[in-house]
């Protein structure tokens, strides 16, 4: 490839910053579109914590492994193993069970159905192993939960609970985790840049829709 061509291929593709940005108006949007605490009724705070908790105690780790699995720079690998060894050794899904139980929120039944469809949704697009993708899907969530704690946070107190272990590690570690996700998605771009027809943000709007089903509570 000439020089003149390898520079019109790097100035198609979408750059880091380019990306960020959209991540990051992504997740102002979503923080907009969040009900006010102190106008909410105790079971619609409940179901808010009892959704999100249904959300992440048992795919996070997973979803984190598909990124895993699906990345093939050793840099991307290591930051992603970096999360993962994390998550497991401080037992994150425990962390999410005991916020959850002490603000009187564990998943119900109903709020497992309340979030199946996009759940699902999401499964499927990280069960498709595409790295760029897998990886600014992960990016946003990390963005997402770390701005979201102290909503979540506000949440639990009303309910009474004062464990807020989960809300604490996971509002400022994930500040660290995008940062290192974002340092991954440009380790696995200079591998392997995405197909031209490659819609980048498939994942991250799927998990938007399911985050609005977390939140939405009528
Ligand atoms: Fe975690």
């Amino acid at each position: 490839m000439s020089a003149a061509a390898a520079e019109l291929v790097t100035s198609s593709e979408p750059t880091i910053a380019s990306i960020q940005a959209q991540i990051n108006r992504t997740i102002d949007d979503l923080l907009a579109t969040l009900p006010d605490p102190g106008r909410l009724s105790a079971a619609e705070r409940r179901g808010i914590i009892a959704r999100y908790t249904a959300v992440l105690e048992g795919n996070f780790i997973y979803w984190m492994t598909g990124a895993y699995i699906a990345a093939g720079s050793d840099e991307a690998r290591a930051k992603i193993m970096d999360n993962l060894r994390e998550e497991v050794r401080d037992c994150h899904p425990g962390m999410m069970r005991r916020f959850a139980i002490a603000a009187g929120a564990v998943p119900s039944s109903d709020d497992a159905d309340a979030v199946y469809p996009n759940l699902m949704k999401v499964r499927q697009f990280i069960g498709r192993l595409s790295p760029v993708p897998i990886v600014v899907t992960m990016a946003f969530f990390e963005g997402f939960i770390q701005r979201f704690m102290p909503y979540l946070a506000d949440l639990a107190r009303r309910q009474g609970s004062s464990d807020m272990e989960y809300t604490d590690v996971h509002g400022v570690c994930d500040i660290t985790h995008t940062e290192e996700l974002f340092n991954a998605l440009a380790a696995e771009m200079k591998l392997a840049p995405a197909q031209s027809d490659t819609d980048l943000f498939e994942g991250v709007g799927l998990l938007q829709a399911l985050i609005q089903n977390i939140v939405r509570t009528n």
